[in-house]
């Protein structure tokens, strides 16, 4: 099928294929002009729910965490800037193109020694079992393709009572506010991510990838039948994001 400008659209299946590979390419592919779009298309308030989500493990010094699918490091280097003298934040991804704007950013910030990145895939963590005091991931487990394996990796990294923060996109919920927001997710918003980054697939696969992921309640369900406990879920900016933490518990 063709759009109104006589190009093809991908089929939803196609555009919502999570193979690593994929997904991978993708975001090689816009790394070059990600954390931009990303600042301007939610107008810096990405900066402001990254804050939130590392102050919300009220963690203390000498803690390890892990930020998985990491990107271009930014949840890592808030977590390194918001935790008092952090043991290592160890930011994991599987897209070197991500990774290598990340170990710039990284490098002029002069943090290389407390953030360190790995690339790996969040479904197998490059990290030993219960050594991370907090584990985060920022609008990354969405695109993972094997969800319950992931959330699974990151209770087998955390220590006993170690805490968990994940970022995804919500929906408001006051009617008004809801209508205009999707106008802006699902149309304008793929609209300028196409032209800044040049690419055809990746600002039209995040709304459909929200549109496809797990529920609220879903996920906070997954998190609990994965072992987690005191989950909850804080909405952000009037729901338009959701903060879910939970915590690994004590051996008992
Ligand atoms: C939307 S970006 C989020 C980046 C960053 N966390 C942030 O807050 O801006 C999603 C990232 O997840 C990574 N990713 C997706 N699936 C992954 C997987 N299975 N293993 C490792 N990284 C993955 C992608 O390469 C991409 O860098």
């Amino acid at each position: 099928m063709a759009n109104q400008k006589g190009e093809k659209e991908k089929p939803v299946s196609t555009l919502l294929s999570k193979e690593p590979w994929r997904i991978a390419g993708m975001f090689n592919a816009i790394a070059h002009r990600y954390d931009q779009i990303n600042h301007l298309l939610s107008m810096g308030l990405d900066r402001r729910w990254r804050r939130r989500s590392i102050q919300a493990l009220e963690l203390s010094g000498g803690a390890y965490v892990v930020d998985v699918c990491t990107g271009t490091a930014d949840l890592a280097v808030t977590a390194s800037r918001h935790v008092p003298s952090p043991g290592l934040v160890l930011g994991v991804d599987f897209s070197d193109g991500m990774l290598s704007f990340g170990q710039e950013k990284l490098r002029s910030a002069g943090l290389g020694s407390v953030v360190r990145l790995a690339r790996g895939d969040a479904c197998s963590l490059p990290c030993r079992s219960d050594w991370a005091n907090a584990v985060t991931v920022g609008f990354g487990l969405r695109n993972v393709a094997e969800t319950e394996q992931a959330v699974r990796e990151m209770y087998r990294v955390l220590k006993p009572r170690g805490q968990l923060a994940i970022l995804e996109f919500g929906e408001p919920r006051l009617p008004v506010l809801r209508t205009m927001y999707l106008w802006y997710f699902r149309r304008v918003l793929p609209w300028i991510g196409h032209r800044l980054s040049k690419h055809s697939e990746a600002y039209a696969y995040l709304p459909a990838s929200v549109s496809a992921f797990l529920g609220q309640k879903a996920l906070v369900e997954l998190l609990e039948v994965c072992g987690f406990t005191d989950v909850r879920l804080v909405r952000l900016t009037f729901g338009v994001v959701c903060l879910y933490v939970a915590r690994k518990p004590s051996k008992g």
